[in-house]
């Protein structure tokens, strides 16, 4: 389904030249940051024959796209090189580049500081750089997760203050949530329904019409902060749901139930249930750190985030408690987890992506390290682990092949290239956290 959009633009004429423009598709569109969501987004406006410029701090990056190399492995170079060679897209760490655009989307990360607070600078970094070269009657669109009210709070004053443009004059400026799913073959963002929320109801407008070229259906909100506030409910209501089914299973290994078989037997009912699966622990750059965005926000207004902290509070326990379990396991074989060999397989937070930010796999290594485990990985995706955050440590480990000279093996991520029978043929115990293999005698469910 296509929205129909009414437009009703008696604003000045500065709305109405770029109302043209999208509506031609004589416009040009920068995408400031080209990671998981702006490099896809700048390939998609590209494909529908709108001139995109792709900005990025980083250089290598931009090296990686002016010849042709895609750095993330689910998009194909040959859709880089195509729109390349038909000059519907450049790539730079220019920011005066910014002056030539129509409409600026913003991709950049927000992550958390080391006290789990919001960490905005990539926002406040970028909208400074681009303010100086920002066009009068251009349209500025906030895709990067955030709490309620940054976009108005933060990005319209720092915008409005570093460029000498306003809102609601001759400048634009609204919030549309990214909502890929990485990975996720039959949703991208072409016919995944997009969110708008403008500062004012020209920007919600504009906005709509601009996303209108790429997505099949777009949804105009009343503002900004209800644009804002949607994205981080969809992401906490799968990590309260994900803390649920991980409670769940916890409880019923207890009672000698299989959780999986129960989740298959509820998920029969037509109505009223939707199915979430256990695993071990939170990954990506969204579902472990998106709640933290709203608990902080609501503080301010003195509100309590009780499923938020107790969500959080169970998936961060996950490692853990898959710990335990393969140190029962290795129990059985009457072997400690100290001195023993064990090989996690899967380092990526969910299946087939090349992606390991939060991933829990790294947590699992340190843990049995930490208990004197010798502990190595086996991943296609990473032949060996970059350089993170959080995991500095591992950075320059080398994926290995599995073979019968482990104590145990973790599968940590369900990849579709891996084989259950490859996996069982080495007479290995093995901890199987995604219901991946059939129950066997050396097959613990964790
Ligand atoms: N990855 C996902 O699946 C996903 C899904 C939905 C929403 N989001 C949100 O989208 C935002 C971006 O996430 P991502 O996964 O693409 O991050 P990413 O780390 O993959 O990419 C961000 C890019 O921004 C660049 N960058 C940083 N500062 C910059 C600046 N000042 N100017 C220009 N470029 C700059 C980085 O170099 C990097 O290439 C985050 O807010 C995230 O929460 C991500």
């Amino acid at each position: 389904m296509t929205t129909t959009v009414q437009t009703d633009f008696h604003t000045p004429a500065a709305s109405g030249l770029l109302l043209e423009k999208i509506r031609s598709k004589q416009l040009t569109v920068g995408v400031m940051g080209l990671g998981y969501v702006g490099y896809p987004l700048a390939l998609t406006f590209s494909e529908s024959n709108i001139k995109v410029v792709g900005f990025d701090i980083d250089e290598n990056k931009i090296a990686d796209l002016c010849h042709n190399r895609s750095y993330i492995h689910s998009i194909d170079k040959s859709r880089l090189k195509t729109v390349r060679e038909n000059g519907f897209f450049t790539a730079t760490s220019d920011f005066s580049g910014i002056s030539a655009c129509d409409a600026v989307v913003i991709c950049v990360p927000t992550p958390l500081t080391e006290h789990l607070e919001p960490d905005l600078s990539y926002i406040i970094e970028t909208c400074k750089a681009i303010a100086p070269f920002l066009r009068g009657g251009s349209l500025v669109s906030l895709e990067s997760t955030t709490w309620p009210g940054t976009t108005k709070e933060v990005v319209r004053t720092l915008l409005e203050k570093e460029s000498g443009l306003k809102t609601g004059k001759n400048l634009h400026l609204c919030f549309s949530p990214e909502r890929e799913d990485p990975g996720n073959k039959k949703f991208q963002t072409k016919n995944t329904p997009k969110l708008v929320g403008g500062v004012d109801k020209t920007s919600t407008d504009l906005g709509v019409e601009l996303y209108s070229l790429i997505c099949e259906e777009t949804v105009p909100l009343s503002s900004a902060e209800v644009a804002e506030a949607a994205k981080l409910f969809e992401n906490i209501f799968r990590s309260v749901n994900i803390a649920l089914v991980n409670e769940m299973k916890v409880i019923l290994d207890k009672m000698g139930i299989d959780v999986w078989e129960v989740i298959h037997a509820a998920s029969t009912k037509p109505f009223g249930f939707m199915p979430f699966w256990p695993g071990p622990g939170l990954g990506g750059h969204c579902i472990p750190i998106d709640p933290f965005y709203l608990a902080w926000k609501a503080r301010e207004s003195g509100a309590a985030t009780r499923f938020i902290e107790l969500a959080g509070e169970i998936n961060r326990a996950m490692p853990k408690y898959v710990v335990d379990k393969a140190q029962d396991c290795l129990n059985e074989y009457g072997k400690a987890m100290k001195g023993s060999k064990v090989l996690i397989l899967g380092l990526s937070y969910k299946e087939d992506i090349d992606d390991m930010r939060e991933s829990p796999s790294l947590e699992l290594m340190r843990l049995m390290e930490e208990k004197g485990a010798s502990v190595d990985y086996h991943d296609p995706y990473f032949p060996e682990i970059p350089s993170s955050r959080s995991y500095q440590n591992f950075a320059g480990r080398k994926s290995r092949p599995l073979s019968n000279g482990y104590d145990c093996f973790v599968i940590a991520t369900k990849h579709s290239c891996f084989s259950p029978e490859e996996i069982l043929s080495h007479g290995v115990p093995v901890i199987d956290t995604r219901n991946f293999l059939p129950r066997k005698e050396n097959v613990y469910q964790a």
